[in-house]
């Protein structure tokens, strides 16, 4: 049977884990011809290689730490000497504040205490946000965003192929509560892919974003065991009242990345349960 994405190679960052591994998972069910899962972790990327080769879909992992560019230019290369072509591009590789690292509960938990003590005080996480914070969460969400959509889009321009390419902003990126760098990194990231889709689109590259809105992934796991106040008013914002599952992303990505989306440039999609009805 016809696939969506048949014919199609997709690089994916940020695919051993969450939204990333999701969006692998569901191209391959739609007949991709090849996936590479990017990921700073191995184990994880590696898992995610061998779930999209159980679907019959070749896949191959390559080690990224998305903020260096030469690791984004290594993972070009990668795609080409395994599947000789790039289609479609996801930049699912992401933190939620310095030191994030995926799985790790705990010091989510951790992190997640220390916000929950300063509901009353905004000012005081703000008046305080180091530089290094700052810094290190726009240099995996906004910078590493930047360096991978350069590195696909100057392949693609080169051979001049069409492709589409699909960054992961957030619902925070227009909201003004929240941690600073994350809602900042996912605004730039917003901004980038606007000025990305104008100045390629010439060249037939599309570029879209998706903000989610919260989705069940190791991100979101230290939310969702807040104490009953606290996640009440939380939920209350999500007019469907439940978070997202990741199939439900990867189902907008692969809207974007097939070519029913073939009229869409610069777009932000917000598969987020209605919290913009508001
Ligand atoms: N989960 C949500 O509710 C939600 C909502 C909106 C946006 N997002 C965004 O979606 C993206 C994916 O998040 P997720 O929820 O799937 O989280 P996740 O932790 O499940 O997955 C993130 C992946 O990115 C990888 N990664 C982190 N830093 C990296 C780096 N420097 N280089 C390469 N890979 C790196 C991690 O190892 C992990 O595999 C992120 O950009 C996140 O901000 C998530």
């Amino acid at each position: 049977m016809p696939g969506r994405m048949n014919g199609k190679v997709a690089l994916i960052t940020g695919g051993g884990n969450g939204l990333g591994r999701a969006t692998a998972l569901r191209f391959a069910e739609e007949g991709a011809a090849g996936i590479v899962i990017a990921d700073l972790l191995p184990d994880p990327g590696q898992e995610s290689v061998a779930l999209v080769q159980a679907l019959g879909v070749p896949a191959v992992y390559c080690p990224l730490d998305a903020a260096r560019r030469q690791d984004n230019e290594a993972m070009v290369a990668t795609a080409l000497d395994h599947f000789g072509q790039i289609d479609v591009l996801l930049t699912a590789a992401g933190v939620s504040h310095g030191g994030y690292r995926s799985g790790d509960l705990d010091a989510s938990r951790k992190r997640l205490a220390e916000r929950i003590d300063h509901v009353a005080s905004p000012w005081v996480p703000f008046l305080d946000l180091s530089v290094d914070e700052f810094q290190a969460v726009l240099d995996v969400n906004l910078t590493g965003t930047l360096l991978a959509v350069q590195a696909v889009a100057a392949h693609l321009v080169l051979v001049e192929r069409p492709g589409s390419i699909i960054t992961v902003a957030s619902i925070m990126a227009r909201s003004d509560t929240g941690p600073v760098p994350y809602n900042v990194s996912k605004a730039g990231v917003w901004m980038l892919t606007k000025i990305a889709a104008r100045v390629l689109a010439p060249r037939r590259i599309r570029v879209n974003a998706i903000g989610p809105g919260y989705v069940s992934t190791n991100m979101t796991a230290a939310l969702t065991e807040m104490p009953p106040d606290l996640l009440g008013p939380f939920m209350a914002a999500i007019p469907m009242g439940r978070l997202g599952e990741p199939r439900e992303i990867a189902n907008t990505a692969l809207f974007l990345a097939s070519d029913e989306s073939s009229y869409f440039t610069g777009e932000l999609l917000h598969p987020d349960g209605g919290f913009f009805t508001g």
